[in-house]
């Protein structure tokens, strides 16, 4: 059985991209959270409404040994499960002028998303190379790309994924595995629900927040077999904030 396994999953653009992958690929899931076990079970029951199977897999992306063993555990328990593609979307912001930024916020952002990506993807990968096929999708952000003031921790930890992205891409390119980045803009979310979307709006050439279904269209594509000669790139989707 194939599996596309998803962090970060329960809600926002993780939920879309599980429920998309299931619904366009065909794909069971394996939908990782953190805390929230309530919407956890509420997006597991929306993607068994496809016709899929969906695990839910409770770790945090931060704490290595623990992602390390689930993952492993899943693989031991189920020699007839394919992990196929890898979204790895899990990530937070910590938002604050470089000046006063506690170490915390400083190192739970960069930990989430870039430590995030190596705690999932490094454990799984020698049997996606076994197969010689595979999808790694890294989500990341418009902020990664061009540095947004308030958010050092966070374009860092974006920034560096960009890269981990790209280097990725040139060592299992010849294993048929490839390595993307998505980089939303503003994105309709628990993650943006505080911010001014009239304000900002104006500085959006589409002139509105993207929906979270949006970046799942995206993401189910580079997820397919038509995306088969795309590997390394950055996508960005943003509504002409940034190109
Ligand atoms: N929204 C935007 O405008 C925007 C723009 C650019 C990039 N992004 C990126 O897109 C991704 C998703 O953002 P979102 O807006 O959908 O965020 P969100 O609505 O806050 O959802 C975050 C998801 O990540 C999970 N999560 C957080 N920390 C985790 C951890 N340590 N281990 C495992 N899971 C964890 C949460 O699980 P629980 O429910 O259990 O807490 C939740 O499912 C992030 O990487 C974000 O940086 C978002």
């Amino acid at each position: 059985m194939k599996y596309a396994l998803v962090t970060g999953g329960s809600r926002g653009i993780g939920k879309a991209i599980a429920i998309k992958l299931a619904r366009e690929l065909g794909y069971n899931i394996l939908l990782n959270f953190h805390c929230n076990i309530e919407a956890a079970s509420a997006t597991k029951r929306l993607i068994e409404i496809e016709g899929v199977d969906c695990k839910l897999l409770q770790f945090d992306v931060v704490d290595a040994e623990t992602t390390k063993r689930t993952l492993e555990n899943f693989i031991k328990n189920r020699p007839d499960a394919e992990i196929e593609v890898i979204v790895n979307n899990a990530g937070i912001t910590r938002d604050g002028l470089f000046m006063w930024m506690k170490p915390e916020d400083w190192h739970s952002v960069v930990n989430t998303s870039l430590n995030g990506f190596y705690n999932v993807t490094q454990p799984l990968i020698k049997n996606m190379l076994k197969r010689h096929y595979g999808r790694i999708i890294n989500i990341v952000s418009v902020s990664g790309l061009k540095g947004n003031a308030g958010q050092v921790n966070y374009s860092a930890a974006k920034g560096a994924m960009v890269a981990a992205t790209k280097a990725l891409a040139q060592e299992i390119g010849k294993r048929k595995v490839t390595v993307n980045a998505v980089a939303p803009g503003f994105i309709t979310s628990d993650m943006t629900a505080d911010f001014d979307e009239n304000e900002l709006k104006k500085l959006i050439p589409l002139n509105r927040f993207g929906q979270v279904e949006e970046v799942a269209d995206l993401v189910s594509f580079l997820a397919s077999e038509k995306a088969s000669y795309i590997t390394g790139e950055t996508i960005n989707i943003n509504g002409g904030l940034y190109s």
